[in-house]
């Protein structure tokens, strides 16, 4: 169970920093995207920096469905790598259906966000616990790390593997596969992306409606007010007014879902409540309720549906949704954008997408599994 600090509220930066700005900040925040964001080795797991190894013993783990309770469900059948590292859904199916009350986030850049989940519960310093928290939650993977440490001792491949990333003489630890993990994750999506390229000076990397959507973005429409810095997030915590998407009541086990979340947080009265709180969850402040952390825009175009909660179906319509000033209690004001610069907006965010090297699972260690995925 995580033990957040709470966040500086409007974001720790002064958000006067242009995208130009932001972007050569991320230039640089990319480059040192697999030492940044991974967690201090394990004094078990020194004084090996093998980082190509790290990552190669990631990878294999990432898609490694032995990583969960049953045998069903890896990394990968969430954080798909063909659908920029989401899954395509408005809300995530969670472990064998468990239905979870969240949309999937992108791991694409990951090593330059800010803080981590929808509500912002963990700082980026803290990805390792997000990852323990993703093989250990009963509506992610329902996984028992002594399993996981003894499964991958046991797999010939993946201990192979182990071992040119830690040495042979080092014996499988739950903080070394994690460590791995995260060092994989961290590397997915980092490459220039289009508006990267254009703000380097190549004048032919954006159409006339993607540069007008910049201008807009950081204008107009007051979009780098919180979209700002390397991921284009400020790292605060902000009321939006996101409708509620009706089929976390619909579903049962996505209800449960929810209410087991104000529980595991220590909410008074988890039974209560009947909406996504945001970070008043973890905050325990009833100020920060309907508010949850500004999320990166690098692969927006690839991650469809937006939202915590996914009940925005395009882009188009959460551009609609700013111009028309967010939903209730929303912090934002009404834009008064007309057809062409709400298209305009859109052809930025599009432009926003790293290329994505095709990735495929790595075969499966000859030990059958329990379940066929998903
Ligand atoms: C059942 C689907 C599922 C599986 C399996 C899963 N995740 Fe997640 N992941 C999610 C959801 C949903 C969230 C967002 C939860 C929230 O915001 O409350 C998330 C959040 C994350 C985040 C935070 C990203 C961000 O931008 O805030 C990281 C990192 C992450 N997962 C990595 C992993 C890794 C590594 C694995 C495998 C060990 C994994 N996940 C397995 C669904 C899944
Ligand atoms: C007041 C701060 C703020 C401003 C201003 C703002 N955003 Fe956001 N943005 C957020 C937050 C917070 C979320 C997540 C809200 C949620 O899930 O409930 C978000 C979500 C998004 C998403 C969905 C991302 C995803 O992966 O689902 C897109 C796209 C987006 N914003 C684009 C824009 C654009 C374009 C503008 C300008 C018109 C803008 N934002 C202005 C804070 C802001």
């Amino acid at each position: 169970m995580p033990e957040p600090k709470p966040v500086a509220r409007g974001g720790r930066r002064k958000l006067r920093a242009s995208v130009g700005a932001a972007l050569l900040a991320a230039l640089c925040a990319s480059g040192a995207a697999t030492s940044a964001s991974s967690p201090a080795p394990s004094p078990a797991a020194s004084p090996a920096p093998r980082v190509a190894e790290r990552i190669a013993l990631g990878r294999e783990l990432f898609f490694e469905s032995r990583l969960s309770g049953d045998g069903s469900r890896s990394c990968a059948s969430c954080h798909a790598p063909d659908k920029g590292y989401a899954d395509g859904e408005a809300l995530s199916r969670g472990y064998n259906h468990a239905g979870h009350f969240r949309n999937t986030p992108s791991l694409i850049a990951l090593a330059a966000k800010p803080r981590l989940m929808w509500d912002g519960r963990y700082p980026a310093e803290r990805l390792a616990d997000v990852v323990v928290d993703m093989i250990r939650s009963p509506v992610t993977m329902n996984g028992d790390l002594q399993i996981v440490v003894e499964r991958v001792r046991q797999l010939p491949s993946l201990l192979q593997a182990w071992q040119r990333a830690y040495g042979a003489r080092e014996a499988p630890s739950i903080d070394g596969l994690v460590d791995a993990l995260a060092a994989y994750a961290s590397s997915r999506g980092n490459a220039q992306t289009p508006v990267d390229r254009a703000l380097h000076g190549d004048e032919q990397a954006l159409s006339a409606a993607a540069l007008e959507g910049m201008r807009l973005f950081q204008g107009k429409a007051g979009c780098a007010r919180c979209h700002s810095g390397a991921a284009f997030t400020d790292g605060g915590l902000h009321r939006l007014g996101v409708p509620e998407n009706p089929e976390i009541l619909r579903d049962p086990e996505r209800t449960i879902s929810l209410l087991r979340h104000y529980a595991v947080h220590g909410a008074r009265d988890p039974m209560s409540e009947r909406a996504d709180t945001g970070a008043a969850a973890w905050t325990q402040r009833a100020a920060d309720r309907g508010r949850f952390a500004t999320p990166s825009l690098r692969g927006v175009a690839l991650t469809a549906p937006y939202m915590h909660n996914g009940v925005f179906a395009t882009l188009a319509q959460v551009v609609e949704f700013y111009d028309r000033g967010g939903g209730r209690a929303s912090e934002l004001q009404p834009l008064g954008l007309d057809a062409r610069e709400r298209a305009a907006l859109v052809a930025f965010l599009e432009a926003l997408s790293p290329p994505l090297p095709p990735e495929s699972a790595p075969p499966t260690d000859n030990y059958a599994t329990t379940g066929a995925g998903r």
